[in-house]
């Protein structure tokens, strides 16, 4: 495939043409301004009012953004991601946060959405769907709505209905999917209720040595000359949209970057939002001075790319026993096999990797911000369908045509990754079943179907999904395909991780169809990975053939890609001919609903907490390990106090755990000065026996804190039996008084 690399030096044409175009999209807005298209909503008629006291073609955009906590249960919930039944959350390092945009322009409106999640289920999207409907009626829907997640491996599990989800989140936990559903809605209900008029642009850079291809001997697989277009094997590129009110003073921005958040790795056991979510709390918390981490009105969203074999560990996988590279083809050790074979760095430890990778992207989108950058000016549209995509006949040639495939999971898949490799005796890119896990597979689950063998080939089954149906179906039939348009800006959410060249194939296809007849000049067309519904990875053909983990798991077979790559086509040209007013806006078929399984929620395996226990003469909240008396900065403040369950504190969104307070001698009061929000403080709930259980709160003190009195204190619930419901009790701790110094000797 030759491709012909964009430029950025206009021709006299092209300046044309952009001149031709702002003014087709001026009458576009005037023509539908005359025929007065639907305006439904008391929302929609402030939208109205409002837009028609600016000028168009300056100031088109109502623009609202939001933010809220989505923090669900920290304890003894599997976290998502890894798959690792011993990775259970235990306690809090950065809270997870959802980031919401709407823009209006006047006669549509988007609603786009990244929270700090593993990614978006159906099950997840169809409750924020139904509760939107609840509070807004049709104004916010699952055409104009895109959820998606950042993908960090480090928060709660348990919002699914497929059984292989609900499996390694040990069934469907209410606790946790209710923080989702109210921290997306509550972060769309502030955007709605500060909608003013705004202006949007967009800027684009690179951020070096921060990712890493995973699986490069897939990569190698692509046509060398479709490669040799590309300087690198992951996509370096940021793209953000940065948001302004009138007075050009700043409201947000959403920065997209491919890379997989994945710096903490599988040993971590604290919530937390990984690498994109750091940056976005450094870009907040420059913004909002003055306020507490998740507060202030400035919200800085860093949503997932074209991700799926991208590594943030940059220093590459090495075998952790002997320090050896590993094998290139399937990633294993000599000694130890695939699960020795791990990637690291930039740091030392997983806290110092996330903490640079998340600095060098947040870096970049500062950078980016703060210049001079392209005014994004034009209508907003967007494109929605549900697809079967078990049932997807791909026209190749006029003579050739190839089906996609019910789901089906490969050997490689059980392999995992040099982020996070699996436990068993699988390396990736088999090609080939392994008798002794094919025998224990259909002594237990049956044997794969000839007709599903031979749609996925190469890919030797290890789990047939897609004729797994108990007690529920293991995978989804129906996917999301949607997109997104702001002016010359399309966001195109995919329903899962799709790989650097997947993603660079898709670009390519919308931005060629969003530009027929001059519907868009020059498109800038953006991947969102892990949105709506999740269906794993999305690979090239080519890479499919080589079935490293990434192939094992794309699970529509080796014509997914070209299957989305359809659809997303069909999309972008709805699109383009709805904006040169050609047409036939609502010919989109709307595609097969998908099914809501009421019956998931009745499977749960999270246990019940049981009572708390303290150790014998001591109380809820007591301190069992003393913080020192003086500190300097740099070091670290511990203090270990007797806990309950967090759990027992239910819904903690918008509240913490934890918080270090310094003394304000002036007032003689307690000033807040972190939460458990705070990167600096680290939240670890560790369970005993018996019932019993501690908690240590970490403060690592910067190297900028203020000198002077601190202390750090512990806020919980412990349960008791009761009857006829148990009883929970609030309990707080808190440390010793201490001095933090600049060096220990000065008092
Ligand atoms: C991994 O690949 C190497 C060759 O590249 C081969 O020697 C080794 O046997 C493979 N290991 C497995 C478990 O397939
Ligand atoms: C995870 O990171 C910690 C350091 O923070 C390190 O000790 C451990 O070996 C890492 N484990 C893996 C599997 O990467
Ligand atoms: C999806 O397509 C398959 C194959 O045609 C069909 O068996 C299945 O019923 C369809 N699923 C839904 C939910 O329509
Ligand atoms: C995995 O382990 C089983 C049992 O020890 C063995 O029979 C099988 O051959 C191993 N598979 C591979 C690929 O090494
Ligand atoms: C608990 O306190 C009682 C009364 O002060 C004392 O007699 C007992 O030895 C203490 N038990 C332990 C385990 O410290
Ligand atoms: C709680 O902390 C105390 C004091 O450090 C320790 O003796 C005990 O083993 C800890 N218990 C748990 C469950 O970690």
């Amino acid at each position: 495939m030759a491709r012909k690399s964009v430029c950025c030096k206009l021709t006299s044409l092209e300046v044309t043409l952009i001149i031709l175009f702002i003014l087709m999209t001026g009458i576009a807005v005037g023509l539908m301004a005359i025929l007065g298209l639907q305006m439904n909503s008391k929302e929609n008629k402030v939208a109205e009012d409002l837009t028609s006291s600016v000028k168009p073609e300056e100031n088109p955009y109502l623009i609202g953004m939001g933010r809220a906590d989505c923090t669900g249960p920290v304890a003894d919930i599997p976290l998502m991601g890894y798959a690792n039944p011993d990775q259970t959350a235990g306690g809090i390092h950065t809270r997870l946060f959802s980031r919401a945009f709407i823009v209006d322009d006047g006669s549509k409106r988007v609603v786009f959405v990244s929270a700090d999640i593993g990614m978006v289920s159906q099950r997840l999207r169809l409750e924020v769907l139904k509760a939107l409907e609840v509070n807004y009626g049709n104004l916010y829907k699952q055409d104009n709505v895109v959820l998606s997640g950042t993908h960090t491996h480090s928060g709660p599990a348990g919002y699914f209905q497929y059984t292989l989800f609900m499996i390694t989140s040990k069934g469907y936990v209410k606790s946790s999917i209710q923080a989702l559903v109210n921290g997306i809605v509550k972060s769309i209900d502030e955007a709605h209720k500060n909608m003013r008029p705004g202006r949007i642009f967009l800027n684009k850079g690179n951020v070096l040595d921060s990712n890493l291809n995973r699986s490069p001997h897939s990569y190698m697989n692509n046509p060398e000359e479709e490669r040799k277009s590309y300087k690198t094997n992951t996509d370096e590129q940021i793209v953000s949209l940065k948001f302004t009110d009138l007075d050009g003073d700043g409201l947000g921005i959403f920065s997209w970057f491919a890379v997989h958040p994945v710096s903490m790795n599988y040993t971590n056991h604290m919530v937390s939002s990984d690498n994109l979510g750091y940056a976005s709390y450094l870009f907040e918390r420059e913004k909002n001075i003055g306020s507490l981490p998740g507060k202030g009105p400035f919200v800085a969203a860093f949503p997932t790319s074209n991700s799926g074999d991208v590594s943030p560990n940059t220093r590459g996988p090495h075998c952790m026993n002997t320090g050896e590279k590993c094998d290139f083809v399937n990633s294993s050790c000599p000694i130890g096999g695939n699960k020795m074979c791990a990637a690291f760095g930039p740091g030392n430890d997983m806290f110092e990797s996330t903490r640079i990778i998340g600095e060098s992207i947040y870096s970049k989108a500062k950078e980016l911000y703060g210049r001079t950058q392209q005014e994004v000016h034009g209508n907003v549209h967007y494109a929605h369908q549900w697809v079967n995509m078990t049932d997807v006949t791909v026209q190749l040639s006029s003579t050739h045509s190839v089906k996609t495939c019910k789901p089906a999971l490969g050997h490689s898949f059980a392999a995992g990754t040099i982020d996070g490799g699996g436990d068993l005796n699988f390396t990736q890119g088999a090609i080939e079943g392994d008798p002794f896990w094919d025998g224990i597979r259909d002594a237990l689950l049956g044997k794969p179907s000839q007709e599903i063998q031979d749609c996925q080939n190469p890919k030797p089954i290890l789990f047939s999904t897609g004729e797994m149906n108990w007690p529920l179906p293991w995978h989804p039939e129906i996917v999301d395909v949607q997109i997104i348009t702001i002016g010359p800006v399309a966001i195109v959410a995919v329903p899962g991780e799709v790989s650097t060249m997947s993603g660079r194939r898709i670009r390519q296809v919308v931005k060629q169809e969003l530009e027929t007849n001059n519907a868009f000049t020059n498109p800038e067309v953006i991947i969102t990975g892990l949105c709506n519904i999740y269906t794993h990875y999305i690979t090239t053909y080519e890479e499919y053939q080589v079935q490293r983990y990434e192939g094992a798991s794309t699970i529509y077979g080796p014509h997914t890609l070209s299957a989305y790559i359809q659809h997303f086509r069909g999309l972008a040209k709805a699109i383009a001919e709805a904006r040169t007013l050609l047409g036939k806006t609502g010919e989109l078929s709307k595609g097969p609903e998908p099914p809501f399984f009421k019956d998931s929620q009745l499977i749960s395996l999270v246990p019940a907490v049981p009572v708390d226990k303290t150790p014998t003469n001591t109380t809820f909240g007591e301190v069992l390990e003393q913080v020192n008396p003086i500190y300097k900065v740099g070091e670290v403040a511990s203090v270990t106090f007797v806990a309950g369950n967090p759990r027992n504190s239910g819904d903690m969104r918008d509240k913490t755990f934890v918080t270090v307070e310094k003394f304000l001698t002036a007032s003689s009061t307690w000033e807040v000065v972190h939460t458990d929000a705070s990167w600096e403080t680290r939240f670890h709930w560790i369970k005993g026996t018996g019932g019993q259980s501690n908690t240590t709160v970490e403060w690592h003190i910067p190297l900028s804190a203020e000198t002077g009195t601190y202390r750090i204190r512990h806020f919980g619930h412990s349960k008791k039996f009761g009857f006829p419901s148990p009883v929970f009790t609030p309990y707080e701790g808190t440390s010793d008084t201490f001095r933090v110094t600049k060096t220990l000797y000065s008092f």
